[in-house]
Parts: C-alpha cells; sequence; structure tokens
C-alpha cells in the first residue's frame, strides 16, 4: 500500500511509516475517512479486478450451495459487488466493517443489490451473530489489520455452519515480516486453520501479497439458509436476541437497541 502524507488537513490520515499498521481505538470510525476510501479503490482497482474475483467466488459458493454469505470486514463493498452482479448467485448477503467512512462508500456503490444486501457497522472481534448461521463466511486483505487475527478467526468459524465454506486472505510478500502474528507463512496458515473445526484447506495465489485460503467447517451439514434476521443477529453485548423494532433491533436480555440508520447500515459498534 502506498504510504499517505498528511498536509494538516483534518480529513486526512496520516498513515506514519509502517501502513500496515493496526488501528483498533477509540478513534478508529474517524481514521478511515473519505480520502482514503477514494484512495483504497483506486488502489485495489475496483473494475478490473472484480470480475476475476467474483468468478472463482461464485464458483466456491456453488459448490457449496450457499445462500447466505457473510462478508467480514467488508471496506467499500467490493467483494459483495463482485458476486451480487453474478446472474448464478441468488442467494443474500450481509458486510460488516468497523468503518462507517467504508460502509457509506459501500452503500453508494451497491444500491442496485439493496435488497438482498445487509450492511452492519461492527467490529470483528464480536460478531453480531448466533453460532453456524452463514453457509459461506469471507475475511479478505483484512486479517493483518486486526489486533487479535486468531480471535477473530474463531468468531468468523463460530458464525459459519458446519458444512459450510470459510474464504479468507493471508498477507504474504515483502510486508508481511512487519505483520508477526498477523501474516504467515502459506504452510502455517493452513495448519493454523486445520487446528480448527475445519478440513479440506486449500490455498491459491491471489492478486498481489495475499495468499487466498479455503476450507469448509466440519460437522453434519445444518443451519445456514436465508433466513429472517432476527434469526440471525444477536447482541454484541451480552449475545441475547434481537427483535426487530420499526427503525432498530432491541436486545431482549439487556435492552440494547440497534439503530437502522441511513443507507439501511445497522448500527452496533457506536451502541454503548
Ligand atoms: C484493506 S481493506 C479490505 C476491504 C475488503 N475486504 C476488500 O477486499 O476490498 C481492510 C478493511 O478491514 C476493515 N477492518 C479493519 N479492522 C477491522 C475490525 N477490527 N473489524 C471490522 N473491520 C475491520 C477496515 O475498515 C477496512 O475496510
Ligand atoms: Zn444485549
Amino acid at each position: 500500500m502506498e504510504h499517505q502524507t498528511n498536509h494538516n488537513n483534518q480529513n486526512e490520515q496520516d498513515y506514519g511509516d509502517n501502513p500496515l499498521e493496526v488501528r483498533e481505538s477509540d478513534t478508529y470510525q474517524d481514521e478511515y475517512v473519505r480520502s482514503f476510501v477514494d484512495k483504497w479503490d483506486d488502489l485495489i482497482d475496483w473494475e478490473g479486478r472484480s470480475k476475476s474475483e467474483g468468478e472463482f467466488f461464485i464458483e466456491k459458493l456453488r459448490e457449496h450451495g450457499a445462500k447466505k454469505v457473510l462478508d467480514v470486514a467488508t471496506g467499500t463493498g467490493r467483494l459483495p459487488r463482485a458476486i451480487l452482479r453474478q446472474p448464478p448467485f441468488d442467494g443474500r448477503i450481509i458486510a460488516l466493517d468497523l468503518s462507517q467512512g467504508m460502509l457509506d462508500e459501500a452503500v453508494r456503490r451497491t444500491a442496485q443489490f439493496s435488497d438482498r444486501l445487509t450492511f452492519i457497522h461492527q467490529g470483528a472481534s464480536q460478531l453480531p451473530f448466533k453460532d453456524n448461521r452463514f453457509d459461506a463466511v469471507t475475511c479478505i486483505e483484512a486479517l493483518e489489520f486486526m489486533p487479535h487475527p486468531m480471535h477473530v478467526l474463531d468468531e468468523l468459524i463460530r458464525v459459519l455452519r458446519p458444512g459450510g465454506v470459510l474464504l479468507v486472505t493471508n498477507r504474504i510478500g515483502p510486508d508481511a515480516r512487519f505483520l508477526p502474528g498477523r501474516a504467515f507463512d502459506p504452510d502455517e496458515f493452513e495448519e493454523i486453520l486445520q487446528q480448527r473445526v475445519l478440513e479440506q484447506v486449500k490455498t491459491r495465489t491471489w492478486q498481489v501479497d495475499y495468499s487466498l485460503v479455503w476450507a469448509v467447517k466440519d460437522g453434519t451439514p445444518r443451519g445456514g439458509g436465508i433466513r429472517p434476521l432476527p434469526d440471525i443477529l444477536s447482541c454484541p453485548h451480552c449475545t441475547g436476541s434481537l427483535v426487530r423494532e420499526a427503525d432498530s433491533f432491541r436486545c431482549e436480555a439487556c435492552g440494547r437497541r440497534y439503530p437502522v440508520k441511513e443507507g439501511g447500515i445497522i448500527e452496533m459498534a457506536e451502541v454503548n
């Protein structure tokens, strides 16, 4: 990733000498600001890459009969868009990110798919979902930015249904050595997955400086499928069940309310 320079403009972010540095802080939401959102899309060549990426994912989703997909750290919604634009996929996607700026852009870029796509503003460390709910869980080019990637990996697996497919990337290449504990040798990363309730672990190279690893959750296939949101969501604070109200979801156990904001984004990260 290019090094961005701060010109003392409050709307810009200083990425420092190490742009790969993890930042999950109280000010996180302010840090992924608009200027970065735009630059990120330039850097990843959204249009150029999404077709082949989409085709690969569509194939994996088809192989596993996936109808309900979770994309964690969705950014500007690149992956949901790449999947939803492919006619063979007729399922639904929930996309989650900790950056409000990224989500705003994602909503804008995926407007045509809004009836099949739900966005949630929330960190990946406490996924607000019941166990075994998704047919496929993706987390692309993001684990290395998280302070506790192994904990997030466990969360991804928890919400994936047995028989469902997990697709995650592992950072490789020259920058990986700056990310101890967050980027792994490809063999080591496969082992990390094999030590969990996963089978059929496979790896391929992915774009620049990533490997893409996919695996199937062990166990008798159950769960997943398209369901109403209250049957999928859980309270990120107490894991209680949520009920739908006019413009929010309310936790039946602790009473917290999670508003549905403009663009349909369910707000969780800012609810204390
Ligand atoms: C490099 S971008 C990748 C975005 C998208 N997956 C893609 O491939 O285009 C990394 C994303 O991870 C998100 N992210 C970083 N830490 C996170 C966390 N703890 N919880 C949720 N999202 C996080 C950032 O906000 C950002 O959108
Ligand atoms: Zn609760």
